[in-house]
């Protein structure tokens, strides 16, 4: 199958004007001027649009039930958000069923694919039992080869007077349930936050998901300023998330170690708090990626098109810089290197604009850009096959 017509074609080394894309079998196969594309048994015409790599969204929470819109109205009159309000989305979750989490899970990652999204990574972190977030990462699963393990997501009631027993199941119980569904081992890293977890608490969670054969990945520095970078680093994790307070310290280990800083500036949006300082990270040649953290609390926002308005406009990252960290970069924070760009051999994963350049994506906001999106060639929407694609 060919793609052709398309004014723009962003592959992720570069922007081929007046280009077509080769598919086969799923994959990309060639890329280049239109007018010497290979032949191909079926065309698709895009008609002078954009063309950009599917999104790959590396942060969502997406295996929860219940709604926390008056928390959020409340913040927008002036409440700080510090995380206490997971407890309530872990009470509706537990009293959930599978349909009805699986449901919503469908649903939400549904609202993503229509906005470009074809790689998402999905959190437990709404159970905290060993049974409760097996079943989230079972359910996740089975639209996600990408799914994370966030049972130190905060310490839940029935653990508030003894933390070190809350950590040693998470550590044992139930790393054992949940690690068979899950790729990646997550903890919420904030030592000001009365009810997430401190350096060493976060340290033994992570070594034990290491140990366990997960990879790691970090919630760090959200809050205020912390451990949770220079922890990530130290331990080589994948990718640190939110990167909102950092030290000259933190930055300088980043860029050393290789972990990716992932921003989230739908949280920032969303809790009226001060955006993480992306040109710093830039200026510094740290690796960024963009994500939406899409979670009932602190953002509910599952599109990307809307944190590339907010890098844009509210962190002065380029329109190029802020459609690489959400592509290129997303896949980095996933150790992917077969989505997130539209290289030969990369998973057909495209994004057809109703627009002439990429560019439009910061500068319509709000407005539904995305017309067309393949996932491995195809238009198809996210349905639940184990372990595939979303
Ligand atoms: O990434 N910071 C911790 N976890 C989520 C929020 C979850 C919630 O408030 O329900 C986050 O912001
Ligand atoms: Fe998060």
């Amino acid at each position: 199958m060919s793609a052709d017509g398309a004014s723009l074609l962003v592959t992720g080394i570069g922007v081929v004007r007046g280009a077509a894309v080769v598919v086969e079998s799923g994959r990309v196969a060639w890329t280049g001027p239109a007018d010497e594309a290979p032949a191909a048994d079926e065309a698709y015409d895009a008609a002078g649009r954009a063309v950009v790599p599917g999104f790959v969204d590396s942060h969502s929470h997406l295996v929860f039930a219940g709604d926390r819109g008056a928390e959020f109205e409340a913040r927008m009159t002036g409440a700080a958000y510090d995380g206490g309000g997971i407890r309530t989305t872990v009470t509706a979750t537990r009293a959930a069923t599978d349909e009805a989490l699986q449901a919503n899970l469908l649903r939400l990652l549904t609202e993503m694919r229509r906005q470009g999204t074809t790689t998402v990574e999905v959190k437990s972190g709404y159970g905290l039992t060993p049974a409760d977030e097996a079943r989230s990462l079972a359910l996740a699963r089975q639209l996600t080869p990408e799914t994370t393990f966030l049972g130190a997501h905060v310490v839940p009631p029935d653990y508030a007077g003894d933390r070190g027993a809350y950590v040693d199941l998470v550590t044992g119980a139930m790393l054992e349930a949940c690690a068979p569904h899950a790729r990646w081992v997550d903890v919420f890293c904030e030592p000001a936050a009365p009810t997430a977890f401190g350096e060493d608490e976060a340290r033994a969670v992570l070594r034990a998901g290491l140990a366990a054969g997960l990879g790691g990945r970090i919630h760090a520095n959200q809050l205020g300023p912390g451990p949770g970078v220079r922890l990530a680093c130290e331990l080589g994790l994948a990718a640190a998330d939110h990167c909102t307070f950092l030290s000259d310290a933190d930055v300088d280990a980043l860029r050393d170690s290789g972990t990716v800083a992932t921003l989230l500036p739908g949280v920032e949006f969303s809790t009226r708090s001060p955006y993480p300082d992306a040109r710093r990270l830039l200026d510094a040649g740290v690796e960024v990626a963009l994500a939406t953290d899409c979670n009932p609390g602190s953002c509910y926002t599952s599109s990307i098109p809307f944190c590339l308005a907010l890098a844009v406009r509210e962190m002065r990252m380029t329109s190029a810089e802020a459609l690489t960290a959400a592509t290129l970069g997303g896949a980095s924070a996933l150790r992917r290197d077969d989505v997130g760009h539209l290289r030969v051999g990369a998973r057909a994963d495209l994004v057809v604009l109703d627009a002439p350049s990429y560019l439009h994506l910061a500068y319509r906001p709000g407005v539904p850009l995305v017309r067309t999106v393949l996932a491995a060639g195809r238009e198809t929407s996210p349905s639940l096959q184990p372990a595939g694609a979303p």
